[in-house]
């Protein structure tokens, strides 16, 4: 019976596309699927490609040369659980379970400790969607390093490639530290868009553009140092026809958005870690704001705005505005990188922030030319975790854009349009630049109302200071 290289457990969207992928670079695929006809099915469309599957996972376990390499794709959560219970008693000394899958990097934690010894456990951030699963994927594999060795050839193979030509993936650190970056880039995905969302916004409402118009600013963004993924699909969201009516679709589409629940994670995990999100957090905060649709339109009707006069010509203004979002970008990713700090502190991993950046260049949604310049300025400090914002490249492009973040974030308060993105992110720039914040008052207050003590700039010690006889 022929031997298959490689399993793969799962079979909708990602896992298909994941196992297209493999087969298309030299690796036969064995599947399985929970419902056998989605892999029947699945089978009949792409086998011809070096694909198969089972119908039961003792067949599906004999199929594979050992040491055997396992890829769930199944949803994240419980399903993992079921399966490796499903899978755990056939496997043998040396074999490596693969959860490609968007998991709790705190369930990836449990479930690499639990592991019977002998059997290897990775956990893998996989990110570019379904179309990054079929066509080179961005990889945040989490494991010890027997596990990386087994699974390197393969990854090496499939996953995107960085801005030099080497492949977007990485042995990121032991067990959750591959979904917890994953976890922490999806973030930073949503910071990322909301602030493009909010320059959308502002080009709109303040300049009255139509959707093309701004197409074709995003499209010039997109030429320059905002070259990106998002951009380059910012232009046809914008620039579709409505194939129902006349016009275009964006201004069709319902102004809810959605969320699977990653960047909750991420703003949990910051507030669990003491770590300051404060961009990451609101774009999540901003979906849900997105989500009250009833309430906004009744409250427009009690509180209209008037529209001043644009505030400068917009040639000037798309400057400026394209500064602020480079500026903000940065932001991002300065708390993002903190956050996977904080974190890594906590966890004892050894991470390497210049390979972080380096894998993101390529494969994946937040994929950027940005990310080259954060990779190259991490390299400058041998990927250490420092802070972005003490590095002298990134220094250097935040003295000269921060000024119009300044400038696009007092423009949007004056003109009344929600920037909950820049506005934050030029907020964590100011705070975390600022050698003395007003959080001695906050602690004289607490100290006031309960005897909370407070440390001194001067001297050692914890210190009450019996402020007033009002007992309150
Ligand atoms: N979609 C994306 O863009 C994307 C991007 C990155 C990562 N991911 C992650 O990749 C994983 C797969 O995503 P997806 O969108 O392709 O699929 P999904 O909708 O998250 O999961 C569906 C798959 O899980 C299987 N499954 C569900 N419950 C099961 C159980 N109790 N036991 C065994 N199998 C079970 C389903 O089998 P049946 O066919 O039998 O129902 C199906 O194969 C998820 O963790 C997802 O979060 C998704």
């Amino acid at each position: 019976m022929k031997k298959y290289p490689v399993g793969l457990i799962g079979l909708a969207v990602m896992g298909q596309n994941l196992a297209r992928n493999l087969a298309s670079k030299g690796f036969p695929v064995m599947t399985y699927n929970r419902t056998t006809q989605t892999a029947e099915e699945f089978i009949k469309a792409y086998g011809h490609e070096g694909l198969d599957f089972c119908t039961t996972l003792k067949d599906f376990l004999a199929s594979l040369e050992r040491p055997r390499k396992i890829i769930l794709m199944v949803k994240a959560g419980a399903p993992v659980d079921e399966t490796l219970n499903a899978l755990l008693p056939f496997l043998e000394k040396g074999d490596v379970l693969i959860d490609g899958g968007n998991s709790n990097y705190h369930d990836t934690i449990r479930r690499s400790q639990s592991m019977p010894k002998g059997i290897e456990f990775v956990g893998m951030g996989v990110s570019g969607g379904e179309e990054g699963a079929l066509r080179g994927p961005s990889l945040m594999p989490g494991c010890n390093k027997e596990a990386w060795k087994v699974i390197r050839p393969l990854m090496q193979k499939i996953a995107a490639k960085d801005f030099s030509g080497k492949p977007c993936v990485t042995h990121v650190g032991p067990d959750g530290a591959g979904h917890y970056i994953k976890m922490v880039h999806n973030g930073i995905e949503y910071a990322v868009m909301q602030m493009m969302a909010e320059a959308y916004d502002m080009l709109k409402r303040m300049y009255r553009l139509p959707p093309q118009r701004i197409s074709t600013i995003f499209a010039d963004y997109n030429q320059g140092k905002l070259k990106s993924f998002l951009f380059e699909i910012a232009v046809p969201v914008l620039s579709r026809k409505d194939d129902l009516k006349s016009g275009y679709l964006i201004d069709s589409i319902l102004d809810k958005a959605g969320q699977k629940g990653t960047g909750r994670w991420v703003a949990l995990d910051a507030l669990e870690h003491g770590a300051a999100l404060p961009t990451l957090t609101e774009a999540v905060y901003a979906r849900s704001l997105s989500s009250f649709k009833k309430e906004r339109l009744l409250l427009a009707s009690l509180y209209k705005r008037t529209i001043p006069k644009p505030p400068i010509p917009l040639n000037e203004f798309i400057i400026v505005l394209e500064n602020a979002l480079y500026a903000g970008m940065i932001s991002c990713y300065a708390q993002g990188f903190e956050l996977i700090r904080i974190t890594a502190e906590d966890q004892k991993w050894k991470l390497n922030f210049a390979e972080i950046a380096r894998i993101w260049e390529g494969g994946c949604i937040i994929r950027a030319d940005l990310l080259n310049f954060l990779h190259e300025a991490f390299l400058i400090e041998k990927g250490k975790p420092v802070h972005l914002f003490t590095i002298p490249s990134i220094r250097h492009a935040l003295n000269k854009d921060i000024p119009s973040l300044r400038a696009i974030t007092s423009v949007a308060v004056q003109y009344g349009v929600p920037a909950l993105a820049f506005g934050t992110a030029l907020g964590y720039f100011e705070s975390m630049t600022s050698a003395i914040l007003p959080a001695q008052f906050i602690q004289g207050l607490r100290d006031f109302f309960g005897a909370h003590t407070y440390e001194r700039i001067d001297r050692k010690g914890s210190f009450h200071t019996p402020w007033s006889n009002l007992n309150l």
